[in-house]
């Protein structure tokens, strides 16, 4: 039987985070739930699901969201509302702009949180400081995480980068205004004061994205398994993401999963043996480690079945 956990290694640090990326519909989920499962034979492991479809808690026989449920000894799973967190982030958000600007009170809160909810960008916001959290997590050796779809993940990967550049900018502004400030303060004679909260949050957001940035691009805290199917559109995905881990973190994937191979004599059957065939001639000569997992007549449902696809797993490359 194959063992996933030495196709992952090196994993080194903990919390090590494990992304899992591809196509919805390849068996993200299901991925992610074997890895989990093997990795939870090393250390204390959770697996986190962003997944809007919300398919963990089928697979899992769990019936409520947003926490923190054992499946077994050492392997905890949990589903992520999106809108739940969401809600809370925005009155965090909401909260904090009145404290630091309470002149701004003539402003109707409530209606900036609403506004909020609805802005574009949220659920990327609200993985981004889940994920943040999740480095910071000490209680597991391992989190696992079933991604979002691969637009909002790749979004919410270029956020601590782009975050980066706009905290420069703002905090020279700021840094510029509160000098300004102390300046007339003094010459007026008036009393001056020295800290100043926006600053002193917007040095602490620095901090914070620079921690993750430096998080997702150090392969000792994090590894990313990318998942596909011998289909055009999953390996056009595999390849976007690729493209984006190489050229906007310098990182490649720790494995590659060519998950729903059609066994020869169905692909014949079925006209596809020739595509499949190209696919996994490319698939095959990407470089770094993979995996293949044979299509199953029974789609897996449950927890028994997904670790059934455990031993038919077929090691491409393991090097
Ligand atoms: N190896 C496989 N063979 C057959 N069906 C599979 C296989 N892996 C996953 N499936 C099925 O494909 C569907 C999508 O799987 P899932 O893991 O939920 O994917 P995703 O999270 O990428 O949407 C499910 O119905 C699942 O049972
Ligand atoms: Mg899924």
């Amino acid at each position: 039987m194959i063992n996933l956990v030495d196709l992952l290694k090196p994993i080194e640090g903990a919390p090590h985070v494990v992304m899992v990326l591809g196509k919805g519909g390849v068996g993200k989920t299901s991925t992610s739930i074997l890895i989990s499962s093997e990795l939870s034979r090393l250390g204390k492991t959770l697996l986190v699901s962003f997944d809007p479809a919300k398919h963990i808690l089928k697979y899992l026989s769990i019936s409520r969201p947003a926490e923190v449920i054992k499946v077994s000894d050492d392997f905890f799973v949990s589903q992520l509302d999106i809108e739940v967190s969401a809600k809370e982030l925005t009155s965090k958000y909401s909260s904090l702009i009145s404290d630091l600007f309470p002149s701004l009170s003539v402003l109707n809160l409530e209606d900036i949180t609403k506004a909020l909810k609805y802005a574009p960008g949220v659920e990327e916001e609200v993985f981004l400081n889940w994920l943040s959290s999740a480095y910071e997590n000490k209680n597991f050796r391992f989190i696992v995480i079933d991604t979002p779809p691969t637009g909002i993940s790749l979004r919410t990967l270029m956020l601590p980068k782009l975050y980066l550049l706009w905290l420069e900018k703002l905090i020279n502004i700021r840094e510029r205004i509160v000098s300004l400030r102390y300046v007339i303060a003094k010459t007026l004679g008036r009393e001056v004061k020295v800290s100043d909260p926006a600053l002193i949050k917007l040095y602490e957001m620095r901090e914070k994205y620079g921690r993750v940035k430096e998080a997702l691009t150090d392969p000792s805290r994090t590894s990313f398994v990318v998942v596909t199917n011998p289909e055009p559109l999953p390996m056009y995905e595999l390849r976007e993401v690729l493209k984006f881990l190489g050229e906007e973190l310098s990182t490649s994937p720790k494995l590659l999963v060519m998950n729903k191979v059609l066994p020869e004599d169905i692909a014949v059957r079925l006209g596809a043996h020739e595509e499949q065939k190209a696919i996994i001639e490319e698939f095959t000569s990407l470089p770094g480690r993979s995996i293949m997992i044979p299509y199953v007549s029974n789609p897996p449902s449950k927890l028994e079945d997904i670790l059934r696809l455990r031993e038919a797993v077929t090691v491409v490359k393991g090097a």
